[in-house]
C-alpha cells in the first residue's frame, strides 16, 4: 500500500476490476448482515427504519449510486419507491440479479459510473450512496454536479462514506487503530499496487469534513444535517477497521443529507 495521485481514469480503471474480484467475498461476508432488502448505513448497522434520512420514498424516484447488490434499493422498492442501481462493477450487479430473483424484489440496475450518471436531468427526486462509489472517485466535484444534474429542485442526495476523522488513524479494528499516525489534511489517495503487475489495483479517495461542505455548497446543495452514528452497546462485529474496541471512542461513518437549494 502506499499514499500517491491517482487520476479518474487510474482510479475507476482499478476499482471496477477489484470490486468484480471482490463481490462474491463481499457478498457472502457481509450479504447477512445488510440483509437481501434491507438498508444499513454502514458498518455500525443503523438502518434507514431508524434513522430515516430519506424521507418519505413513496411514489418518489430514487436512484441509488453505487448500489452493489441493490439490497437499499430492495428497501425502497418495499416502501413504494421507484428505486435504480448503479454500479461499476458487473458482478455487484450479477449478484444484484440474484438476489433480484431470490426475493421477487427486482431492482432495475444499471452498469455506468458516478461521474457520468446515465439518465435526464431532473430525473430523480432522491439520490442516495451507502458507502458507494463516492470514496472511490477522484473527479468528485463531477460526480457532486451529476448528482445536482439529475436531480429535480429540491431535491436530496443523502451518503454514508468513512468519517474524515479516520484518515488520521491506521486502518485497524484493534488497538493500534485509536492512535493518529498520519495528517488529517493529507489528501492523498490511497493506494494498493498489485505486486506481480506493478499495476494500480485499488484506490481509495479522502476528503476533509470542510471539503465535502465546500462541494455541496459549490452545487447549489444546502446541507440539513451531518449524522455521525454511534456504535450500539451491544454490537461487536468487526467489518474491516470497523469495530467496537475503536466505534466506542471515535466516529466511524458519517452521513451526510443535502437538498438541492433551487
Ligand atoms: C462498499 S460497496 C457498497 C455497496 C452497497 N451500497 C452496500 O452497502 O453493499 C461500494 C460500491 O461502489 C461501487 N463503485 C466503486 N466505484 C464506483 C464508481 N465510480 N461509480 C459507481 N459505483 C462505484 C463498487 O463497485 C461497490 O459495489
Amino acid at each position: 500500500m502506499e499514499r500517491r495521485p491517482v487520476s479518474e481514469q487510474e482510479s475507476r480503471r482499478a476499482n471496477g476490476p477489484d470490486w468484480d474480484r471482490y463481490a462474491d467475498e463481499y457478498q457472502a461476508t457481509h450479504g447477512e448482515f445488510l440483509g437481501d432488502a434491507g438498508f444499513v448505513w454502514g458498518p455500525e448497522g443503523h438502518t434507514e427504519d431508524e434513522l430515516r434520512v430519506l424521507g418519505d420514498v413513496d411514489g418518489r424516484d430514487v436512484l441509488e449510486v453505487g448500489s452493489g447488490a441493490g439490497q437499499c434499493s430492495r428497501w425502497v422498492r418495499l416502501h413504494g419507491g421507484r428505486g435504480i442501481g448503479l454500479d461499476l462493477s458487473h458482478r455487484q450487479l450479477q449478484h444484484s440479479l440474484r438476489l433480484d430473483a431470490e426475493t421477487g424484489v427486482a431492482v432495475p440496475s444499471v452498469r455506468g459510473t458516478a461521474t457520468a450518471l446515465p439518465f435526464a436531468a431532473a430525473r430523480f427526486d432522491i439520490v442516495f450512496c451507502s458507502f458507494g462509489a463516492l470514496q472511490f472517485i477522484s473527479d468528485i466535484d463531477v460526480a457532486v454536479a451529476e448528482v445536482a444534474r439529475v436531480l429535480r429542485p429540491g431535491g436530496r442526495f443523502a451518503f454514508s462514506i468513512t468519517h474524515p476523522t479516520r484518515w488520521m488513524f491506521p486502518d485497524d479494528p484493534g488497538e493500534p487503530g485509536l492512535t493518529a499516525t498520519q495528517s488529517y489534511w493529507d489528501r492523498t489517495p490511497y493506494v494498493e499496487i498489485d505486486d506481480a503487475t506493478g499495476v494500480v489495483s485499488y484506490v481509495e479517495h479522502h476528503r476533509t469534513l470542510g471539503d465535502w461542505v465546500r462541494l455541496l455548497a459549490d452545487r447549489e446543495f444546502r446541507l440539513v444535517d451531518l449524522l455521525e452514528p454511534q456504535w450500539p452497546e451491544h454490537h461487536d462485529r468487526v467489518w474491516g477497521g470497523w469495530s467496537r474496541t475503536r466505534g466506542m471512542l471515535t466516529p466511524g461513518t458519517a452521513i451526510f443529507v443535502a437538498e438541492l437549494a433551487r
